[in-house]
């Protein structure tokens, strides 16, 4: 059935034909929950009319021309990005990993302006950066690097949210040029640091003379309640890394910059095909309006805490339940043992959700969820963790 397929995925039994809001259906009819948003990346929810419109008309006028002529959408929305995002300039891709390619690019050329010749870019364990081979060699996890040595060099790995750390590496190591951390990590199991991590990296930074790059890939675009979580600190980052939710399921991705490190990348030192065109910046825009207009990170901000209030008192204190965690609509409940089970039996159920780190089932539902459906959800996904629980109580603290 699927044989032309690389064999990548392992693809759930379910083939969706549409979808509106948060609900997706089958090919049979059968509707589902997406608590999910296609990992992140539809906030706004599935057919949003508005996005439904300025894909037509933009599609219907213009779709790609080249980044060798100017293209007035990208323009338009540099402009809203950069004032939004506190930066000066954006280079506009295609994926989250292109724009962390893009932010290591700086980092390296930044570094060899000034003089570094085997600059590092200080990065932590349990992160995600994408499966480019530069942003695998950055991620910290051994799953995703094995088998692709050898690694691109230049990485030096910490512990995340533990500032020790990053001082023991900065006094060991000269060639330190940026460090590149995620808010929130997302595929390492919603791990929330520390409130002033960010704050205290940046300030480690400024003293390093080091670049602070923030991949808000997962965490950005309201997600967290914040339009930028790192806003949510207070703080300009140097470089800060988006896509998923930035098109709304349309691909794109961006890397930002402030400061010096905005001024890094000249003609013929970076580059893309596709990066940018006029369909791709016109959904964003309208995307980023719509975000706007409804502030849609208070939104999230506000169904996030009803989300976790609503697990909590349906599953906390159980025995199996570890912790309930997240910030907005970017939540993690940890068990005891391996769930993954629970991803299909999920989808049984018509739920769509994902198990990260083993044991941490992740919701990341649109950011237009409304409190009924957060309700439904808290019901549904609770009836399920119980009955897996009671089920399984041989999994108990297995290994990882
Ligand atoms: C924090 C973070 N960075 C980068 C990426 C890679 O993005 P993409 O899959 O669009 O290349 C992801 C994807 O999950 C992510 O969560």
């Amino acid at each position: 059935m699927s044989e032309p397929l690389m064999a990548t995925y392992n693809r759930l039994p379910v083939t969706f034909a549409r979808g509106e809001g948060v609900w997706l259906w089958d090919t049979g009819g059968k509707r589902y929950f997406d608590a999910l948003s296609g990992i992140g990346v539809c906030g706004l929810g599935h057919a949003h009319p508005a996005v439904q419109q300025a894909l037509c008309e933009q599609a219907a006028s213009l779709v790609h021309t080249s980044n060798l002529y100017r293209i007035g959408a990208q323009e338009i929305l540099g402009e809203t990005l950069t004032a939004l995002a506190g930066m000066d300039k954006v280079f506009f891709c295609n994926s989250g990993a292109e724009a962390n390619e893009a932010a290591i690019k700086i980092a390296r050329l930044h570094a060899h302006n000034r003089g570094i010749e085997r600059p590092a870019v200080l990065v932590t364990e349990s992160s995600f950066h994408g499966r480019t081979l530069a942003t695998l060699s950055a991620t910290g996890n051994r799953r995703v690097q094995a088998g692709f040595e050898p690694l691109v060099q230049g990485f030096v790995r910490v512990p995340y949210d533990d500032l020790e750390a990053v001082e023991t590496a900065a006094a060991n190591r000269s060639n330190i040029a940026a460090a590149l951390v995620e808010p929130i990590q997302g595929e390492g199991g919603i791990n929330i640091p520390a409130d002033d991590y960010l704050n205290r990296l940046r300030e480690l930074c400024d003293g390093y003379g080091w670049l602070l790059m923030v991949d808000e890939v997962q965490t950005g675009m309201g997600r967290t309640g914040h339009l930028f979580s790192y806003q949510g600190n207070g703080i300009r980052p140097d470089v800060v890394t988006l896509a998923k939710g930035l098109g709304n399921g349309f691909p794109i991705g961006a890397c930002l910059a402030q400061g010096p490190a905005a001024r890094v990348l000249v003609p013929g030192t970076h580059g893309t095909t596709f990066g940018g065109s006029p369909l791709a910046c016109r959904v964003a825009q309208t995307v980023i309006e719509i975000l706007r207009r409804e502030r849609l990170w208070d939104h999230a901000s506000a169904m996030g805490e009803h989300l976790l209030a609503g697990f909590e008192q349906r599953l906390g204190g159980i025995e199996g339940v570890t912790e309930i965690r997240g910030r907005g609509l970017m939540i993690g409940i940890e068990l005891d043992r391996p769930c993954g089970e629970l991803v299909a039996q999920a989808l049984e159920a018509g739920l769509l959700i994902n198990v990260t780190a083993e044991r941490v089932v992740r919701l990341l539902p649109p950011l237009i969820l409304e409190q009924t459906e957060a309700d439904l959800l808290v019901e549904q996904l609770s009836r399920l963790i119980l009955g897996f629980l009671r089920a399984h109580p041989d999994l108990a603290a297995s290994g990882s």
